[in-house]
């Protein structure tokens, strides 16, 4: 049994569990034991206690050290913690290995980046009265950040916010996704091995309901969520006066244009859709594609998507595993036939066994359908015909969302005005929209969210710009 880490000491005798279960196998990996009230408030009160007694006053050097040797020791262990992701959140092997390398590099840049947080002087002589004033601005630390976190990157999620509000100085309370404890647990033990003092990382297992105490905790001064738009909604309804980071859904859209080069968009966009079964916020989901290079597109996109390898995430050959649990699969399995008793046309795929979901690509799509108009989150992209490009920017903005796009032509000129008029949070030229590299700022706009992550992003969310004025002596 494994259970909350509060103070640096695990509570795992409560009555109140919950089982993981692997989403292949549906195989028990782990019981975890929920927080119960009293936790919760124990973990409130000693976070915002450790900030005043402890994190605040922390010099950069040693959060940039804690963070550094929590990479080391991750890198250690890459195989250990890729199975654990594996195991729990059913993600083919070879892209937990590759988000455990990812997770490294997050604890490397958020190690350098507490070395870099500096503040600026004012140019106080620039208002009428301002002559012999000086104005310094310091950012300083929040207080207690609280850290919810999604399944579908149970570690490198987690780490884009545990690991920028430690480098900016601040405590973190840690609310992992119930289906994923696993990996949030033995990181939390990797920064006890790494050094880190009690109370600086509270971890609370369990489910909505943690989430909502600490959004409505007035000891909590900021609330960082990567999950859905309905959660998203209700949080920044219930925060006050909290400050907020919301990483919410997308229906991302990707264009290709005559001139971009099939076979390598083909290739990428196979990737982009069905990449842990769909269930990335920036994955390809409407594929916007120039009517003269459709057929082209789409009979290439077909045959690739064919051979793709379904079958046990733990195969380092398996491109595609289970989803997250039956219920998602079946209602993913369920929009799709819906889309098609409306006229959609299911070109391949589609079929379900069990929690997996064979990728599935659809034609003839409408803009109203679920698989179009919501972030569907599973194994399931759309191919639809475009004429001009101010077509495929309309199509592309016609959405509650807006966080990352893809755009494929070799055009310059059109690139940057593509860029321009998408409604997005970041735009990719020749790249498809589910890339991301952890250093850039990632986040959306619309209904996709509120604030920036990429770790220097996120640094400047989770620190306060702190204005000292000096009123300098008069010149006798
Ligand atoms: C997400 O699903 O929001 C994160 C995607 C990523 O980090 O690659």
């Amino acid at each position: 049994m494994i259970g909350s880490i509060i103070n640096g000491q695990e509570y795992n005798d409560s009555q109140n569990t919950m089982d993981v279960l692997n989403p292949y196998t549906r195989e028990k990996e782990a019981e975890i034991a929920l927080a119960s009230k009293t936790e919760f408030e124990q973990a409130v009160t000693n976070s915002f206690d450790t900030f005043h007694n402890t994190m605040k006053d922390m010099p950069a050097h040693e959060r940039s050290d804690i963070l550094r040797k929590t990479a080391d020791l991750l890198e250690e262990r890459i195989d250990e913690f890729a199975e654990t992701i594996t195991k729990e959140a059913g993600k083919p092997i070879s892209f937990s290995q590759g988000e455990v390398q990812r997770s490294i590099q997050v604890l490397r840049f958020a190690s350098e980046e507490a070395k870099h947080i500096s503040g600026e002087v004012v140019p106080m002589d620039a208002a009428l009265d301002g002559d012999g004033r000086l104005g310094l601005v310091k950012h300083i630390p929040l207080g207690v950040v609280a850290a919810i976190t999604p399944f579908n990157f149970p570690l490198n999620l987690s780490l884009h916010k545990i690991a920028p509000a430690i480098a900016a100085g601040n405590t973190v309370i840690f609310k992992p996704a119930e289906k994923t404890p696993i990996s949030a647990y033995k990181l939390v033990k990797l920064f006890q091995e790494a050094g880190i003092p009690d109370g600086v990382v509270n971890l609370l297992m369990g489910a909505g309901d943690i989430g909502e105490a600490l959004v409505n905790s007035d000891q909590v001064h900021k609330i960082s969520f990567t999950g859905s738009l309905p959660v998203g909604r209700s949080i920044r309804e219930s925060a006050g006066f909290k400050k907020v980071t919301l990483e919410l859904g997308s229906n991302s859209p990707n264009i290709i244009f005559d001139d971009a080069n099939i076979g390598e968009a083909t290739d990428l966009l196979v990737k982009g859709s069905f990449a842990f079964s769909g269930q990335v916020c920036i994955s390809a989901q409407r594929i916007y594609v120039q009517k003269s290079v459709y057929d082209q597109f789409l009979r290439q996109f077909i045959e690739k998507t064919k051979a793709l390898r379904v079958g046990d995430p733990v195969e380092t050959d398996t491109d595609i595993g289970p989803m997250i649990d039956e219920k998602e699969a079946e209602r993913a399995k369920q929009w799709i036939d819906d889309a098609v008793d409306n006229g959609a046309k299911l070109e391949v795929g589609g079929n379900r066994e069990g929690t997996v979901l064979r990728p599935a690509i659809m034609t003839n799509v409408k803009s109203n359908m679920k698989i179009i108009a919501e972030e569907v989150f599973a194994p399931i992209v759309s191919v639809i015909p475009f004429d001009s490009e101010e077509d495929a920017v309309t199509y592309s903005n016609d959405s509650i969302y807006g966080l990352q796009a893809g755009v494929f032509t070799k055009n310059l000129d059109r690139a940057l005005r593509v860029a321009d008029q998408l409604e997005m949070g970041g735009v990719w030229i020749n790249e498809i929209s589910t890339y991301r590299q952890d250093n850039h700022p990632y986040g959306g706009v619309k209904q996709s969210g509120i604030g920036k992550e990429g770790v220097k992003y996120a640094v400047e969310g989770m620190t306060e710009a702190k204005f000292i004025g000096f009123k300098l002596k008069d010149k006798d």
